[in-house]
């Protein structure tokens, strides 16, 4: 199935099993903005969860904090936000609609790349076995010339968005014969810079109203706490701060569903270190993290670091993580290392000082910050895209199934009476009123057992148990496994020591120690 399909597949799978709502979806929706249905709530408050365990019980020098969206506007005057979280963006005269001039060049890469593997592609065809994939790249004059061609845009792509040079964006995208996908014209106005901060009035006007945005990352929030979190919880550096929260952009582009959006939520974490040593401590949260992701059993080929040519001001070394969505490789989650960039401004605009007194030594300094920044959204949607999967079964049939990690199962057991009859219904509710009480456990008595076993693999959960006339008389359910459909006959009273250790985050948290 083409990629394009699979995300397709997955994007109407959400809507359809209670995951993902567009916003305001009876009006015709909100551009950009999600809601999260019965499931997709589960899996995202697992995922949170997965997140914070892994930050705040495992290591004893992390604690969590939960500041306020709303946020005095000077921080962001100290941040750079007010001055500097642009995108620079271009209209299409004809079809009055609006680009990020640097999202059009990139997609223009990603055309020479597709060109690039489509040479690749035809050749492996023609020589079948013997075909050696390398040398044909190395050798071969058309995979050369596109090569070329891509590799030339890119430098000069790179060199425009160091200023960024305005002009020269939009000279690229000329050049290129970039055009409107809408009006098919290459009507272009000039590029400007658009800032992403959302605004809004505090207070009444009478009283003069305040012009305050609604924060475009958590890590702000941690910034300004640092030091009641030092001093209150007697933290000595090295110690971590980690936040989760929603933030807010304004995103001229927003595409591929809950990918890019303007309400999302952040799992943030910022490292304070000495400085001196945040090269060290940056190479191991990078270490570190692509632990937490690979925990989750995707498998190692769909993960990279994708480190950053070109370095924000206040950055010494920043890197992505990212995984292979049906769209390519996409960043789930960056580690900057920030230097004292931030908690120094905060130092200049509040007049307050911020250093940190290390007993020690007997110094005062401001401390080093390594961050790592997840979207819970974008994370999301990589665990949904990683668990899609379409099986053809044995017998002819096929059948849609999550293959979701356990321990991020929204439902991790359904319990089936087989008939609606007979005292099963009983039985099963029996069981479920046990269980509910270790992990989320459901009843479900509508439809046949196949239809019923369709239905809790579409939204991936991990085990069922069908409750049949034996049951009354030896205490024994089957118990059918989601990934192998293997059915086996347990005891009820093992139920929970089989199925519980195998969902819970405990057993994810146990592999990254
Ligand atoms: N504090 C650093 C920071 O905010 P970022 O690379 O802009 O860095 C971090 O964002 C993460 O937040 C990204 O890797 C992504 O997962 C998520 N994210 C950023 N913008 C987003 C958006 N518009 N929609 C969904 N997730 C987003």
């Amino acid at each position: 199935m083409a990629q394009e399909d699979v995300f397709k597949k997955v994007v109407a799978h959400c809507k359809e099993y209670g995951f993902v709502f567009p916003s305001s979806d009876i009006y015709d929706g909100l551009g950009a903005v999600y809601d999260y249905g019965q499931n997709g709530v589960e899996l995202k408050n697992n995922i949170k969860q997965y997140w914070w365990q892994s930050m705040v019980l495992l290591h004893d020098n992390i604690v969590g904090i939960d500041s306020a969206i709303f946020m005095h506007p000077t921080i962001w005057k100290a941040s750079g936000h007010v001055d500097a979280f642009n995108d620079p963006l271009i209209d299409n005269r004809d079809s009055k609609k609006r680009y990020r001039a640097d999202v059009l060049i990139e997609d223009q890469i990603a055309k020479y790349d597709e060109k690039i593997e489509k040479e690749v592609a035809k050749a492996r065809k023609r020589f079948g076995d013997s075909f050696d994939e390398e040398k044909y790249r190395a050798t071969s004059p058309r995979v050369a010339e596109e090569v070329a061609k891509r590799e030339a845009l890119h430098e000069r792509y790179k060199a425009a968005m160091q200023g960024p040079d305005l002009e020269e964006l939009r000279q690229i995208i000329l050049d290129e014969g970039i055009v409107c996908p809408i009006s098919g014209t290459r009507n272009w106005t000039e590029v400007r810079q658009f800032n992403l901060m959302f605004s809004t009035e505090m207070g009444s006007t009478a009283d003069g109203s305040m012009k305050i945005y609604l924060r475009p990352e958590t890590a702000q929030g941690i910034f300004v706490n640092y030091l009641n979190v030092q001093k209150t919880g007697r933290m000595k550096l090295p110690f971590g701060i980690a936040q989760i929260g929603k933030a807010f952009r304004n995103e001229i582009v927003a595409r591929q569903f809950i990918f890019r959006m303007r309400e999302f939520e952040q799992m943030e974490m910022q490292f304070f270190c000495k400085p001196g040593t945040e090269m060290d401590w940056f190479r191991n949260w990078k270490a570190q993290r692509m632990k937490w992701h690979q925990a989750l059993g995707f498998g190692a080929e769909n993960y990279r670091f994708h480190d950053h040519d070109k370095l924000a001001h206040y950055a010494n070394a920043a890197t992505d993580v990212e995984f292979l969505m049906p769209f390519g490789f996409k960043e789930v989650e960056g580690i900057h290392s920030r230097t004292n960039f931030d908690l120094s401004q905060h130092e200049k605009f509040s007049g307050k000082s911020i250093k940190y007194f290390d007993p020690e030594t007997n110094e005062s300094y401001v401390p080093y910050v390594v961050e790592t920044s997840i979207g819970v959204d974008r994370m999301f949607l990589s665990v949904m895209c990683g668990s899609y999967c379409e099986e053809q079964l044995e017998n002819g049939e096929s059948r849609v199934v999550l293959k979701l990690p356990g321990a991020l199962a929204p439902v991790k057991l359904a319990v089936l009476p087989l008939v609606k009859k007979d005292g099963l219904p009983e039985k099963a509710r029996e069981i479920v009123n046990d269980l509910k009480f270790h992990f989320n456990t459901i009843y479900e008595e509508k439809d046949s057992i196949g239809k019923r076993y369709r239905r809790q693999d579409a939204i991936g959960t991990p085990y069922c148990v069908t409750v049949d006339h034996d049951t009354l008389n030896d205490n024994c359910v089957t118990l059918r496994n989601r990934d192998t459909m293997e059915q086996e006959r347990v005891a009820i009273s093992e139920l929970r020591g089989i199925i519980e250790d195998r969902v819970s985050i405990t057993s994810l948290l146990k592999k990254l120690i």
